[in-house]
C-alpha cells in the first residue's frame, strides 16, 4: 500500500461494496444495477492488484453474503461456489485451453450445458429418501436454514422412494420465479430473482407460499457412493426422481457448438417462461470434473456464458405515440419484457418518425434493444430473419393523437431539410399530453422545484380534475387532498408549504418554468437579465416587442420565432399573466450592482467555513459567471486546501489568475 489516502479509498469501496451485498443479498432490493455493481468490484480488485492489498475480509474473497439472523446458520458439507464468467469467444477459447493445460493432454471434451436461471441457490439434504434440510447459500460455506419455505414449493419432493436414490443426498437447483407471475407483482420488486429471494427468505413459511416459485435442480452437493458417471446422466436421472429439469439441457461436442447455441438463446430468450442470465457449461464428464477440481471461488470444470448486460432482443408488441412537452411526437416501442442487467425493460424508445421509418421498424418485429447506462434503453437493429410475413409498414399519425390537431416538420432554412420530429401545431394546453408535460416542467426542480409534487402525483391531480393550468397549482383544496389515498395530513402540510415556498422565484426560473420550445435555463437567464424585472418582461411580450431579444448576446432566430409562436396562443400568454400575480418574481435589477460583475470563476480545492455550493451562489448573486472549463475565457481559478494540481497547473499556463479564497472574498468585500 502507498499511501494512506488510497487505504481510505479501499476501505471506502469495501463498505460501499458490502453496503450493496447487504441490500441484494439481505433485503432483496438492489440500489444499484447489476452492471454498476460489477463494475464497483472490477475497481476493487484492481485496486487490490496494483497495490498489493488484500483484506481476507474483502468482497473478493467472498460469495453472496452472510447468513440473515432471521433463520438458523447451517454449515454445506460441501460448499456453494460461485461460477467464474464468459463474456465473448475468446473467454470459451481460454477457458478449455486451461483444462487442456491442466490435465496436459488434448482430448475431446464434451459438454453438459444448462441454461443459467436468474433466481436464487438452494441445497436439498434426503436422507432415507427424506428432505431433512433446505439450505440457501449464503456465504457459500454457511447458509441458511430454509426448510419449511422451501417445502412449500410444489416442485420439492418431500419423500422419494425410488431405489437407485442414495441415502444420504445433498440435491441442488434454483428457486425462480416465473417471468409471468412476476407480472403480477412487478410493483413489489426490481426484477424476478429479487422477487424470489425476498420471498423464500419470509420469516413466515405462509409468506413464502403466496407467491409461486419453483424449483429446477441442476447438481449434487455432497453425494453417498456416486453411481454416476456423466452430469447429463445425473440430470436424466433427477427427472426420474420427481425434480423438474430444464428442457434445455442439451449435451454438446464442441465451442462453435455452444457459440451457436448461445446465440439462439440470446435471441430467443424474452419468450421464455423464466429469466436466464446466460448458459452453464459444465465438463460432462464426472470423473474428469473430479481431476479439474475448483480454484478458490468456482470449479475449474465449468463456466458462465453471460448475456449482454447492455443489450438483448425482444418483440415489438405495439408502437406507441408520446406527446412531449414541445408537441414532439415520440415513437415507442412496448415490448415484451426483458431483463437488461437487472432491469426489467418494457418501453424503447424509437426517437422520431425519420428514425422510425428509415429502420423500417414495424409491430411485431423482433429487435436489438440496448439500455447502457442512464440512457433511455432505445431499438438498434430489427432482426429481418425474424420478420412475420403479413407484417405491414409503420403509418405515423399525421395528426396529434391527443388533440388531433394537425402535425408538421419544422423546415430548417440553414440546412435546408426539414426535421427528423414530427410535432403536434398546438402550442398551448388545449392539448391535453402537451399540457400534462408542461405542469411536469413547471414544477421540476430546475422551474419553481416543488417538493411533493413530482410527475406521478401531477398525473394523479389531473386524472381527479385538481388541475388544468400551472396557476391551479396554487388553489388546490388540501382538504381533498388529504382524504386521497397514500395522503395524510403530514404530507398534505408538506406539500402546502413547499408550494407557498415555491410563491418566491427569480425572473429566470420563472421564464423557464414556461416551458418555450429552445428557452433553457441559460436563455431563461439571458432573458432575465436584458428584461430585468417582470413588469418590463410582461412588457415585452404583450406588446409584441419580442423581436427586441434579437439583440441578446446568445439569443437568435430560432428562439425569437419559438418565443413569438408560445405567446400568440391566448392560453399561454394569460397564464403568464395570472402566475406573475400569484408568484413573487425577483427582479434581476437588484443584481446590477454585482461586485463580480461579468468575471468568470471556477472553484477547486476545499473551502473553509463555506460549501462549494455556497460559493458559486455567492459568485452568482453577484453577477460573476461560474464555469466549468479552463480556457482563455477563465477570469480566476479560486483555490481552497488541496486543490487538483491538474487544474492550477492548467490555469497557470491558460494564463488564468489563481485567487486563493481570501482574495476572493477580499473581491467581494
Ligand atoms: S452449477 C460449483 N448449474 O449460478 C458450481 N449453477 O454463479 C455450482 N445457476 O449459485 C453451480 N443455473 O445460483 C449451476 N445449471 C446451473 C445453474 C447454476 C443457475 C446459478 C446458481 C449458482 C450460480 C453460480
Amino acid at each position: 500500500m502507498s499511501n494512506k489516502l488510497d487505504l481510505s479509498k479501499y476501505n471506502k469501496l469495501i463498505k460501499e461494496i458490502e453496503k450493496h451485498n447487504k441490500l441484494y443479498y439481505e433485503k432483496s432490493s438492489p440500489k444499484i444495477s447489476d452492471r454498476d455493481y460489477d463494475n464497483l468490484k472490477k475497481k476493487l480488485i484492481k485496486l487490490e492488484k496494483n497495490e498489493f492489498i488484500k483484506k481476507s475480509s474483502s468482497p473478493s474473497n467472498t460469495v453472496g453474503y452472510k447468513p440473515s439472523k432471521n433463520f438458523a446458520k447451517h454449515n454445506h458439507r460441501v460448499p456453494m461456489l460461485s461460477l467464474s464468467n464468459a463474456f465473448d469467444y475468446d473467454d470459451l477459447l481460454n477457458f478449455e485451453k486451461k483444462i487442456l493445460n491442466y490435465i496436459n493432454d488434448k482430448i475431446k471434451l464434451e459438454y453438459s450445458v444448462e441454461p443459467k436461471i436468474d433466481g436464487i441457490s438452494a441445497s436439498l439434504n434426503y436422507k432415507k429418501g427424506k428432505l431433512v434440510a433446505g439450505v440457501s447459500r449464503g456465504d457459500g460455506k454457511v447458509g441458511e436454514l430454509i426448510t419449511e419455505n422451501l417445502k412449500t414449493i410444489k416442485d420439492i419432493p418431500i419423500e422419494i422412494k425410488n431405489k437407485n436414490f442414495p441415502q444420504d443426498i445433498e440435491i441442488r437447483g434454483e428457486v425462480f420465479i416465473k417471468r409471468s407471475d412476476f407480472q403480477n407483482i412487478k410493483d413489489k420488486f426490481a426484477n424476478p430473482r429479487n422477487a424470489a429471494s425476498g420471498s423464500l427468505r419470509q420469516k413466515d413459511p405462509n409468506e413464502t407460499k403466496k407467491i409461486p416459485l419453483k424449483f429446477i435442480a441442476y447438481t449434487f452437493g455432497f453425494i453417498e457412493k456416486n453411481q454416476f458417471r456423466l452430469q447429463s446422466e445425473f440430470l436424466n436421472e433427477l427427472k426420474i426422481w420427481g425434480f423438474s429439469t430444464s428442457k434445455h439441457n442439451q449435451v454438446l461436442k464442441s465451442l462453435g457448438e455452444l457459440k451457436e447455441y448461445h446465440d439462439k438463446f440470446e435471441k430467443e430468450r424474452f419468450d421464455l417462461e423464466y429469466d436466464l442470465d446466460g448458459l452453464v457449461y459444465k465438463i460432462n464428464d464426472l470423473k474428469l470434473q473430479q481431476r479439474l477440481g475448483f480454484t478458490s471461488n468456482s470449479p475449474r470444470w465449468a463456466i458462465a456464458h453471460k448475456f449482454s448486460a447492455d443489450n438483448a432482443y425482444s418483440q415489438i408488441l405495439n408502437i406507441d405515440i408520446q406527446v412531449g412537452r414541445t408537441g414532439a411526437l415520440t415513437p415507442v416501442a412496448k415490448i415484451k419484457p426483458i431483463n437488461i442487467g437487472g432491469v426489467i425493460v418494457s418501453n424503447a424508445t424509437l426517437h422520431n418518425e425519420d428514425e422510425i421509418l428509415r429502420k423500417d421498424i414495424r409491430k411485431g418485429d423482433t429487435v436489438k434493444i440496448e439500455r447502457a447506462g442512464d440512457v433511455i434503453p432505445h431499438v438498434i437493429e430489427v432482426d429481418l430473419k425474424k420478420r412475420k410475413k403479413n407484417s405491414t409498414r409503420f403509418q405515423f399519425p399525421i395528426k396529434c393523437p391527443s388533440c388531433g390537431s394537425k402535425t408538421f416538420k419544422e423546415y430548417n432554412l440553414i440546412t435546408k431539410k426539414y426535421d427528423a420530429v414530427r410535432r403536434c401545431s398546438n402550442e398551448g394546453f388545449e392539448c391535453e399530453k402537451i399540457a400534462i408535460e408542461k405542469i411536469k416542467h413547471f414544477i421540476s426542480k430546475e422551474a419553481l422545484n416543488i417538493d411533493g409534487l413530482g410527475k406521478k402525483v401531477v398525473e394523479r391531480f389531473w386524472e381527479l380534475n385538481f388541475i388544468r393550468f400551472p396557476q391551479d397549482i396554487f388553489k388546490l383544496d388540501y382538504n381533498k387532498i388529504s382524504k386521497l389515498d397514500g395522503w395524510g395530513n403530514q404530507s398534505t402540510s408538506n406539500l402546502k408549504y413547499s408550494i407557498e415556498q415555491s410563491k418566491n422565484v427569480s425572473l429566470e426560473k420563472f421564464i423557464f418554468s414556461l416551458g418555450i420550445r429552445h428557452i433553457g435555463i441559460e436563455n431563461a437567464k439571458l432573458i432575465a437579465d436584458y428584461s430585468i424585472n417582470i413588469k418590463n418582461f410582461l412588457d415585452i411580450i404583450s406588446e409584441k416587442k419580442i423581436n427586441q431579444f434579437i439583440n441578446i448576446d446568445g439569443i437568435g432566430e430560432a428562439q425569437i420565432n419559438s418565443m413569438k409562436h408560445f405567446f400568440k396562443n391566448k392560453n399561454n400568454f394569460n397564464i403568464v399573466y395570472r402566475l406573475s400575480n400569484i408568484l413573487n418574481i425577483k427582479s434581476r435589477e437588484l443584481n446590477k450592482k454585482g461586485k463580480l460583475n461579468n468575471q468568470s470563476f471556477m472553484f477547486t480545492g476545499k473551502l473553509i467555513d463555506i460549501s462549494r455550493a455556497e460559493a458559486k451562489n455567492l459568485t452568482e448573486q453577484n453577477l460573476g459567471n461560474i464555469v466549468s472549463t479552463i480556457s482563455k475565457k477563465l477570469d480566476y481559478l479560486v483555490i481552497g486546501e488541496k486543490p487538483t494540481q491538474k487544474k492550477v497547473e492548467l490555469a497557470k499556463k491558460t494564463g488564468v489568475k489563481i485567487l486563493t479564497q481570501q482574495e476572493w472574498n477580499n473581491l467581494l468585500d
